[in-house]
């Protein structure tokens, strides 16, 4: 049996992936920094599809305590076949006036927290010679947004670090790619001027969770072995 592990899986886009994943067949390892109602919530979606389901509370931030959570999980039996980076936070700002705490939470989370929970498991990927790692970035780290230079710049660092890597790696056998999602119905965009937004969206609506997950589905799937270095975009037509 097939184990994906979700960095970031107990709500919005990372609870989707859980659940779809769960519905292909994946037991699923799914983090959140604490355990409490969203994991459960993310449990029972999980057991709903008879699959196992394993909750690790971790900080993305923080790199020793990530590193000895994952330990049991970066070698051997326990290695998920599918790792899904997809913890990420916004703290926008023109960039005239962010502070330092802004930019540095930002580019901590999203970026150094990839560093911190993938990067331990490519040596025992690399030993089985097989694996999946896709990692949710944005249509701001495609375009740049203004209001959002430490967003966009970590979520574009994203996208250069899954190319380097899909070129590392590719020998091995492991698919490296990234998810761009453009404005999705979830916590991280409800103060969003939804007015303002959605004339610039082809589709005229904000995409859901859902929409999200079935593409991570296809890159964990059967149906993409020959897609890697990639970036897919689900965002209605607001990147074209
Ligand atoms: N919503 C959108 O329109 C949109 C568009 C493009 C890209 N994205 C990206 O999609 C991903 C999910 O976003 P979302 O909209 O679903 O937002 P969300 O509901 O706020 O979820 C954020 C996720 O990141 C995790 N996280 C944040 N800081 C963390 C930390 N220090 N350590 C560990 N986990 C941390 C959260 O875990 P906890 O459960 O511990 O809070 C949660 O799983 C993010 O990477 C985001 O940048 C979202």
């Amino acid at each position: 049996m097939s184990t994906a592990l979700i960095i970031g899986g107990c709500k919005g886009i990372g609870r989707a992936i859980v659940a779809r994943l769960a519905s292909d067949g994946f037991d699923i390892i799914a983090t959140s920094r604490k355990a409490g109602p969203d994991s459960e919530t993310t449990e029972q979606l999980v057991r709903a599809q008879n699959r196992a389901f394993t909750h690790l509370a971790l900080d993305v931030t923080d790199a020793d305590g990530s590193k000895a959570t994952l330990l049991p999980y970066l070698e051997g039996d326990l290695l998920p076949d599918v790792i899904v980076y997809n913890a990420g936070i916004a703290k926008d700002n023109l960039f005239a006036f962010m502070d330092a705490e802004e930019w540095r939470k930002v580019l901590d989370t999203n970026l150094n927290g990839f560093y911190n929970t993938v990067q331990p498991f490519v040596f025992g990927m690399l030993a089985r010679k097989k694996g999946r790692i896709i990692v949710i970035s944005s249509a701001s780290g495609q375009t740049g947004q203004a209001g959002q230079v430490n967003y966009s710049a970590s979520k574009a660092a994203l996208l250069g670090a899954v190319k380097a890597l899909a070129r590392e790696i590719g020998k091995k056998g492991i698919l490296v790619n990234a998810v761009a999602p453009g404005v999705i119905d979830t916590e991280m965009t409800k103060a969003l001027p939804k007015e303002q937004l959605l004339p610039i969206i082809p589709l005229r609506r904000y995409g859901t969770c859902e929409e999200v997950a079935s593409v991570v589905s296809f890159l964990a799937g059967p149906d993409s072995t020959y897609v890697t270095g990639q970036v897919i975009a689900v965002n209605g037509g607001l990147v074209i």
